[in-house]
């Protein structure tokens, strides 16, 4: 038997399904994928098969595994003990670099998880403006607490439906203070503002909507949310644990030149270790204890190894060069897969923006919104992804919805075109 299906046989004996995270499994082949060491854009699993990395942890890996500028700055922070729950110098550096990279940060506060930094952003966005409501955008992921995990009942598509919870132990009751509208639907926006304008504590949004795949907002959209929620009092809230650092410095927000009033920043920033972030404004900020009333606090926020990595991350990122290359690899990447699914005459779709990218199999047209992403064929994915992590190409798919995919910045030229010599394989297999 394969060690990495043995091994996590084993795991399911004492982990709860075999995994410490349930997306975790791969969908695709029916269990977790078990790796034991990565270098680069590789990954090799525990039976010593080698892929070509295009999940990069859930997008926590931007540089590229085994980064030596992160080992370098973990390093430096294990010799001086790594003590936990104090704050040295290397805080306030991560903090500058941050504010003055991301156009909306003034103050930021460490966190641990992307789901903790949309949560107490959430908090805070309410106790600045004294108000409970949140818009949020059908099929944006904001993390696992209660108070976002909600979807609609019925169909797609609707304004302000009946939302169910996503999981069972949600706490009822939280979905009176939600509002949830299609994305990209401006006009709808308005609707929602002109009826509870100055109940609306914050408009919370993926504002390059990765978790769909990889859908833009329009102009239009990016526009209305800043215009709505300046005029009515209301927070804008970024969400770009996925998307900072994606495909400029500055993150989504940087890139459609709509600068929010507070975001949260995950993934990416701690360069493949542990740490989130969320800020914005001075003003607002400043609710947070013990300046504010607002409580933020844990054992483990602004732990010094994830610390010390993110600042490592954030000067890479810097780099002149950095961004010019992942926009090449991800040209030559994303016309590589087009040309190969014409090739094949397989019905494959890829929208991509800097180091994220999705695959919409059977769709023919511009992916701008959740129902339009859900209608991707979910079948044609699973065996996508089977056939390419066969001939060693890894993806990951979570189940049902749509998936995003990325490569790190490690990878070169020479890298892709393997890639898609393995991927011609896999995809012939489609038909
Ligand atoms: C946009 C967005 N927000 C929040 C989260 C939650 O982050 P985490 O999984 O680190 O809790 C994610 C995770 O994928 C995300 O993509």
């Amino acid at each position: 038997m394969s060690r990495v299906v043995e091994q996590y046989n084993r795991a399911c004996n004492s982990l709860a399904g075999g995994v410490s995270s349930s997306t975790r499994v791969n969908q695709a082949i029916g269990h977790a994928m078990l790796f034991d060491r990565a270098e680069g854009c590789r990954v090799w699993d525990l039976d010593g098969r080698e892929y070509i990395d295009l999940c990069c942890s859930h997008g926590a890996t931007l540089l590229g595994h085994g980064d030596v500028r992160i080992r370098a700055a973990v390093e430096r922070t294990l010799a001086r003990g790594a003590a936990c729950s104090y704050e040295n110098e290397l805080h306030a550096e991560l903090g500058e670099l941050l504010c003055e990279t991301v156009p909306c940060l003034e103050r930021v506060r460490f966190t641990g998880a992307g789901t903790e930094a949309t949560m107490h952003c959430i908090r805070l966005a309410r106790a600045f403006t004294g108000r409970t409501k949140l818009v949020r955008f059908e099929g944006n992921f904001h993390g696992y607490h209660d108070q976002v995990m909600w979807a609609a009942e019925g169909e797609l598509g609707q304004v302000d439906p009946r939302l169910a919870p996503i999981s069972t132990g949600v706490t009822p009751g939280i979905d009176q203070h939600l509002i949830q509208i299609p994305y990209n639907r401006p006009d709808l926006l308005q609707q929602v503002f002109e009826q509870h304008g100055n109940e609306i504590a914050a408009v919370i949004c993926e504002a390059v909507y990765y978790n769909a795949g990889c859908v833009l907002p329009t102009d239009e959209f990016a526009a209305a949310m800043r215009r709505l929620a300046t005029e009515h009092g209301t927070l804008l809230i970024f969400d770009e644990i996925l998307s900072a650092f994606r495909m400029c410095a500055g993150g989504a927000q940087e890139y459609l030149g709509v600068t929010p009033d507070l975001c949260t920043i995950g993934k990416s920033v701690g360069g493949g270790y542990p740490i989130s972030v969320f800020g914005g404004r001075e003003e607002i900020m400043r609710r947070l204890m013990p300046e504010g009333d607002c409580q933020h606090s844990g054992t483990y926020n602004g732990h010094p190894i994830p610390v010390a990595a993110a600042g490592a991350a954030i000067r890479a990122f810097r780099e002149p060069a950095f961004y010019p290359h992942i926009h090449a690899i991800s040209e030559r990447l994303s016309s590589g897969m087009t040309k190969l699914f014409e090739k094949h005459d397989v019905p494959g779709r890829i929208q991509a923006l800097g180091a994220r990218f999705g695959i919409y199999f059977g769709i023919d047209h511009e992916v701008r919104d959740y129902a339009d992403a859900k209608k991707h064929d979910c079948d044609m994915m699973l065996r996508f992804i089977a056939a390419a992590i066969e001939n060693g190409v890894y993806f990951h798919d979570y189940g049902g919805g749509a998936v995003h995919h990325g490569f790190c910045a490690a990878m070169q030229e020479a890298d892709v075109d393997e890639a898609l010599n393995r991927l011609d394989v896999a995809i012939a297999t489609l038909g």
